[in-house]
């Protein structure tokens, strides 16, 4: 059986139960992003707002885009300036002092570089982009074991399933320079992260373009046949799960003019 490879869904409150700590781990990100007070910044796939809120307590003027509806009406809840905007199509002109985000990049593998050209137009001079996301090697057990239990369900190729992108330090690097950013910090950080609502909460959440791959009524078999696979190696003999975490954080600046 050959599959389209289907979308990520989001649902905010699925998110917010089996995921706030994506947005409680952002410290160290916000930290690099340091905003000023009057300072204009864009949160490139702002979820439900909860980092974004952090950025406006600092006193930056804020607006927030994600892909997601659902994930824009949550974070409207927190009265943000936030909207539905498509990453791949910022139309934002020389008007932000920084550019950040959180745990969103990996998601737009279909193409990279034109998000990052995005970002760059979206940017004054000397403008910055601050962001973290999945880095070479992140969540690869859970991926391994999603794609062999995927061919046991009878799909071939599983590999294209796989909706992510973690680059290496030195790929991610050149992409920016290639952009006309110079690369001012960028550092691939091993997080073994805990999960609050353990493998089954987390897959749930993020590995939808897994389930949507197998017939509707084997989806809980096979999310019960990757938890298993999962289990020696990621559950603890306290039934702590944690997840094989790696982030790729960086800071990249525009010249300027
Ligand atoms: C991450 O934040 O690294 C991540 C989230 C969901 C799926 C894969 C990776």
């Amino acid at each position: 059986m050959a599959l389209e490879t289907p979308r990520q869904q989001w649902n905010s409150s699925r998110y917010a139960e089996n995921a706030r700590f994506v947005s409680d781990l952002g410290e160290p990100v916000l930290d690099l992003l340091n905003p000023q007070p009057g300072e204009r910044i864009l949160d490139l796939g702002c979820g439900d707002g909860a980092l974004t809120e952090k950025i406006i307590a600092k006193g930056a003027d804020v607006i927030g885009v994600d892909a997601s509806a659902d994930m824009i009406t949550a974070a409207k809840r927190r009265d943000i300036d936030a909207r539905v905007v498509d990453a791949y199509q910022l139309n934002f002109e020389a008007e932000f002092d920084a550019v950040f985000s959180n745990a969103a990049l990996h998601w737009m593998k279909r193409d990279p570089d034109v998000v990052i050209q995005g970002v760059r137009r979206a940017l004054k001079p000397e403008g910055r982009f601050v962001a973290e996301m999945g880095g070479h090697g992140n969540v690869a057990v859970i991926t391994i074991a999603l794609c062999a239990t995927l061919e046991n369900y009878g799909v071939e190729n599983s590999a294209a399933v796989i909706p992510w992108y973690f680059p290496s330090s030195e790929e991610h690097r050149q992409r920016l320079e290639r952009a006309g950013f110079n690369v001012e910090y960028i550092e691939l950080i091993p997080r073994p992260t805990p999960l609050p609502t353990g493998m089954r909460g987390w897959l749930e959440t993020f590995a939808i373009p897994f389930t949507s791959s197998v017939p509707e009524n084997k989806c809980a078999a096979f999310l019960d046949d990757v938890t298993e696979i999962l289990r020696p190696a990621l559950c603890d003999a306290s039934g702590q799960w944690t997840a094989d975490y790696v982030r790729l954080r960086f800071l990249a600046r525009l010249a300027s003019d």
